[in-house]
């Protein structure tokens, strides 16, 4: 962090930080809160799983530079989703039937709960977007289809 944080001053960018102090906080007591289950939906499905999605759709428009020194940290972050899915599905397949499937059902609302608490607090998540010259509605499609597909494989053994 504080390597990145000097970096940043260095070239002169804003260092503002995107979350503010009690964002910060309020997301540390939204995790602690939960518990295993929900915390791998929340945490790989969302975060890591959804929110790599959108970040994939800005980074072809990065420099030469920018994008060799992401090829890393995306790659890391690829190994996040996976062990997170995997695990999300494995305790899945430990519950009986009809709690793992009411559990399913219950991931899209979870999903939706999260993201509008993020645009609740006042988080301008598409102009973030735009402020890159990215079409948002765009990213939007592309979460959402791979949202979809998640929960299908999520679903998958489940039905097997
Ligand atoms: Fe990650």
């Amino acid at each position: 962090m504080r390597i990145h944080q000097e970096w940043i001053k260095q070239f002169g960018s804003d260092d503002t930080p995107v979350f503010n102090d009690l964002q910060q906080y309020m997301f540390l007591a939204h995790f602690r809160s939960l518990n295993w289950l929900d915390f791998l939906t929340d945490m790989y499905v969302c975060i890591e799983a959804l929110g790599g999605e959108a970040v994939q759709q800005i980074v072809p428009m990065a420099d030469p530079g920018t994008r060799e020194s992401l090829k890393v940290p995306l790659q890391d972050e690829v190994d996040h989703v996976e062990f997170g899915l995997s695990r999300l599905r494995d305790e899945l397949a430990r519950l009986p039937q009809t709690e793992s499937a009411a559990y399913l059902q219950s991931i899209e609302a979870r999903l939706d709960f999260l993201d509008d608490t993020l645009h609740d607090m006042g988080i301008d998540v598409p102009g973030m977007f735009e402020a890159v010259g990215v079409d948002y509605q765009k990213v939007v499609e592309m979460v959402m289809f791979r949202r979809q597909q998640i929960l299908e494989s999520l679903a998958q053994p489940l039905a097997a």
